[in-house]
């Protein structure tokens, strides 16, 4: 699909150079033509009126800028030949009687290997032809084509290579969001297919069961729950990416409270942490403001606490901090969990990517909460990094300039 792409657009490119280049030069073949016309006319009429021209040196030739005449009578007998002419008395008649035959005052006539302009007119002792060679004209013009020819050859070529090096970098992109898209339609496919399975295959078994009641059939129904769950959420989480990527600004940005959003964010985490012996932590700064959408900033939190929480185990610490320092609002959620190996900190934000896949089939996760993260800290202009040490524990630190935020 790319390779048409970019086909069609060093084609297009070439076509349009081609076309600008025989403009240009048809308009200087045209141009110049005219022009060597009007100075041999100009030249022909100026020696018609002067009549005589200083008698050129026998071992001399015709240059371009040489006109010479004959001069004939009324009866048609050739009454004087310039002495630079190349046309000699005996053949003056077969040229004259040519001439006469065109019945035009003006016009060009092969004389041996010469093309000659003449222009005829009128005197009172009958007429005077005035001949200018036409070669010289002719070779200028040759060579301006062969050179057009050259330019356009080298253009093209030139056109060409250029194009091609734009073709590839101006399509990069598109071709990186295109695997991208590619991979995130793949993942998801993979993703949704399981529960699918799952449900199939459990309701199957309801369905061989038709004897029995829904009550001892209660294992596989709520397999078929748990699943549609699962589901649900997967594709709510799909929903919200593929609405960040189509509208990245078009969310309503109302003016709230920050601190109050982080800590209604930590409150509905407090009683699973004490059950799993974590300890929450919360240090916000009150009333710092922010422009945005509350619901997706309460989103984010959530998305780092859970993470926080799920990979610490009991006696750890998970701490959520809210700063402004001047303009700049940082959050920070830290744990002393497990932490993350370094090759694995570039790809985390990454959609579906999973540190353990095994560990995040078993927890019935997807990979996706840190994707949609980055995706909600983008929409408010902040940036989102990690700090990460196995063993010792993560930080994930959220920051928002608030002069650039959504003005
Ligand atoms: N605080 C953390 N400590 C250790 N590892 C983490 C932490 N936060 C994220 N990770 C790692 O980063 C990976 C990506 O996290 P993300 O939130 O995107 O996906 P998930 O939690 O696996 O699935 P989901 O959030 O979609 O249910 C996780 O698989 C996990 O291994
Ligand atoms: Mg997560």
């Amino acid at each position: 699909m790319f390779r048409k792409l970019k086909i069609e657009l060093i084609l297009i490119n070439l076509i349009l150079t081609s076309l600008v280049l025989i403009t240009i030069f048809s308009g200087i073949y045209i141009l110049m033509k005219k022009s060597f016309d009007h100075s041999s006319y100009m030249r022909m009429v100026k020696t018609a009126e002067m009549e005589n021209l200083p008698p050129s040196p026998p071992e001399r030739n015709l240059t371009p800028s040489d006109s010479f005449f004959i001069k004939i009578d009324r009866s048609g007998a050739v009454r004087e030949i310039s002495s630079n002419s190349i046309i000699t008395r005996d053949s003056s008649y077969n040229v004259i009687e040519k001439i006469l035959k065109d019945n035009k005052d003006k016009g060009i006539i092969t004389y041996k290997s010469y093309k000659l302009r003449y222009l005829e007119i009128a005197k009172p002792y009958g007429r005077i032809i005035v001949f200018v060679d036409k070669s010289f004209d002719n070779e200028v013009l040759r060579r301006l084509i062969m050179i057009s020819i050259l330019v356009c050859i080298i253009s093209l070529v030139l056109v060409f290579i250029i194009s091609l090096f734009l073709a590839n970098v101006s399509l990069k992109p598109v071709m990186t969001a295109w695997e991208r898209q590619k991979a995130f339609v793949a993942d998801a496919s993979h993703e949704l297919r399981t529960p699918l399975a799952v449900i199939t295959t459990n309701l199957d078994i309801v369905l061989d069961n038709r004897e029995y009641s829904v009550e001892s059939q209660k294992k596989w129904l709520g397999n078929v729950k748990l699943e549609t769950t699962r589901m649900t959420k997967l594709i709510e989480a799909l929903l919200f990416i593929a609405r960040s990527d189509s509208s990245k600004t078009s969310f309503s940005k109302n003016e709230f409270n920050l601190s109050n959003a982080v800590v209604q964010s930590v409150q509905p985490f407090e009683a699973v942490a004490i059950q799993s012996g974590i300890k929450i932590i919360s240090k916000v700064e009150p009333d710092i403001f922010l422009k945005g959408t509350e619901g997706r900033i309460k989103q984010l939190i959530a998305i780092l606490i859970d993470n926080a929480i799920k990979h610490t185990r009991s006696g750890d610490t998970v701490t959520i901090k809210t700063t402004m320092v001047k303009s700049r609002i940082q959050i920070t959620v830290s744990d002393t969990g497990e932490g993350i190996p370094r090759e694995h900190l570039s790809k985390i934000f990454d959609r579906f990517y999973k540190v353990d896949k095994s560990r995040a089939k078993r927890e019935g996760s997807f990979g996706l909460g840190l994707s949609i993260a980055k995706c909600i800290v983008e929409e408010h202009n902040g940036i989102i990094d990690v700090l990460s040490e196995v063993g010792k524990g993560t930080e994930f630190r959220v920051v928002f300039e608030t002069k650039k935020v959504l003005q």
